[in-house]
C-alpha cells in the first residue's frame, strides 16, 4: 500500500526510444553497484525464504512475485509483470509494463526472475518512501495556532479541507459530520453569547474569555449525528467526526493555514446551536475549528512536546 506515495510508472518511464528500449528513468535505474549487492544476496524465489533480512517492501514484492512465477521461478510474460505491478500498487499501463519487461530482461531470454525485478522495484519504493517521510513530517509538524493574522481564507482552501475531512474512516458509512462556515455577523453573536455565559458562571478558566473572537479570520463549526436510543452508535459517530476534523486540520496545515480546535461551555448551549442552525434533535456541536495564517508563521508556535514517546505507548503481544 502506497497511499500518497504510490509510484507511477509513467513517471518512472521517462523516455522510450523509437526502438522501444528504455533509455531513461525519472527515478534513476538501479546503479550497477546496488544491483550487484542485491544479486550477491542471491535473492530469488527459490533461494530466499521470507526473512527478517528483507524489508517489508522486499518481502511483499517477493510474495507477489511468487504468485505469478512459474516453476522455474520466472515471469515469462509482460502481462504477468503488469499484474505484479498492479498488485504492488505501481501505476502502470500494459504498454509501460511491456517496456519495463524488455528493460529488465537483460539477457533477452524472455524471462524475468526476482533478481531482475527487485533492484528496479526497490529504487521505485525508495523514491516513494521519500514522499512518505515528507507526509509524516507534515503530520508531526502540525501545531495548534493561537494567534492569527487577519487575512481571510478562501472557500477553495476550506472546500479542499472538507474534501479531506469527508474522506475520513467512518462507522457503517454513516458520514455523521456537518461543517458550517461562520461569518463575521454570527461570530459577533457568538462572542456576545460567550461573554454573557461566562459572566453567569461561578468559575472561569479564562482560556478564551480574554481572546477577541472577532479577530479570528476563519470559523468552522463541526457537528456530529446524535442517536438518543443508541449510545454505541453515537460514540462511533463521534469518533468518526474526530477523524474527519484531524483530516480537515491537516489539509489546511499542508497549505500553510493554521488551525485551532476549540471547545468550551458556550458551544454546548441551545442558543449557540440556534445561532448555527443546528437541529439538536439530530446533531450536536463537536467543536469550532478556527483557521487562518499564523501570526509570525507556523514556526512561532512552540511544539507542544509530548510527554510520552513511542516506546511509552506502543506495546507488542505475541
Ligand atoms: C477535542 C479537542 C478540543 C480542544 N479544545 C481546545 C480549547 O477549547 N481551547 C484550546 O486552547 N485548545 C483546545 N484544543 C487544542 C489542544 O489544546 C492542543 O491540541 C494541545 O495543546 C496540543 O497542542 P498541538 O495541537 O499543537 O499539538 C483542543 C483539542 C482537541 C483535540
Amino acid at each position: 500500500m502506497w497511499g500518497l506515495s504510490r509510484p507511477s510508472l509513467s513517471l518512472i518511464v521517462a523516455v522510450v526510444a523509437q526502438n522501444a528500449a528504455l533509455t531513461a528513468f525519472a527515478f534513476a535505474p538501479p546503479s550497477a553497484s546496488t544491483s550487484r549487492v542485491l544479486r550477491q544476496q542471491s535473492l530469488s524465489v527459490q533461494s530466499v525464504a521470507l526473512s527478517d533480512s528483507l524489508s517489508s517492501v522486499e518481502q511483499h514484492a517477493l510474495e507477489v512475485f511468487e504468485k505469478f512465477a512459474t516453476e522455474s521461478s520466472d515471469i515469462s510474460s509482460s502481462e504477468d509483470l503488469y499484474e505484479i505491478l498492479c498488485s504492488l500498487d505501481v501505476e502502470a499501463t500494459q504498454d509501460e509494463a511491456d517496456v519495463l519487461f524488455r528493460y529488465l530482461d537483460e539477457d533477452a531470454d524472455g524471462a524475468l526472475n526476482f533478481d531482475d525485478f527487485l533492484p528496479w522495484y526497490k529504487e521505485a519504493a525508495d523514491a516513494a518512501t521519500a514522499v512518505a517521510e515528507s507526509f509524516q513530517s507534515l503530520l508531526v509538524g502540525r501545531r495548534t495556532i493561537e494567534q492569527f493574522d487577519r487575512t481571510p481564507i478562501g472557500n477553495d482552501v476550506l472546500e479542499r479541507a472538507v474534501q479531506c475531512a469527508i474522506a475520513a474512516p467512518n462507522r457503517s458509512m454513516s458520514e455523521p459530520w456537518r461543517f458550517i462556515r461562520v461569518g463575521p455577523e454570527t461570530i459577533s453573536k457568538f462572542a456576545e453569547l460567550n461573554l454573557s455565559i461566562r459572566k453567569n458562571m461561578e468559575t472561569d478558566d479564562g482560556s478564551s474569555s480574554v481572546y477577541d473572537w472577532t479577530t479570528v479570520p476563519g470559523w468552522c463549526v463541526v457537528t456530529t449525528k446524535i442517536s438518543p436510543n443508541d449510545a454505541d452508535a453515537e460514540q462511533e459517530d463521534f469518533k468518526s467526526v474526530s477523524c474527519a476534523i484531524q483530516n480537515f486540520m491537516l489539509s489546511m496545515w499542508s497549505e500553510g493555514v493554521g488551525t485551532k480546535w476549540t471547545s468550551g461551555p458556550v458551544q454546548k448551549t441551545q442558543e449557540f446551536a440556534d445561532l448555527c442552525g443546528v437541529d439538536t434533535s439530530i446533531e450536536r456541536v463537536v467543536g469550532c475549528i478556527w483557521f487562518g495564517y499564523a501570526t509570525g508563521g507556523g514556526n512561532y508556535a512552540d511544539p507542544r512536546r509530548r510527554r510520552k514517546e513511542v516506546k511509552d505507548v506502543l506495546s507488542h503481544l505475541p
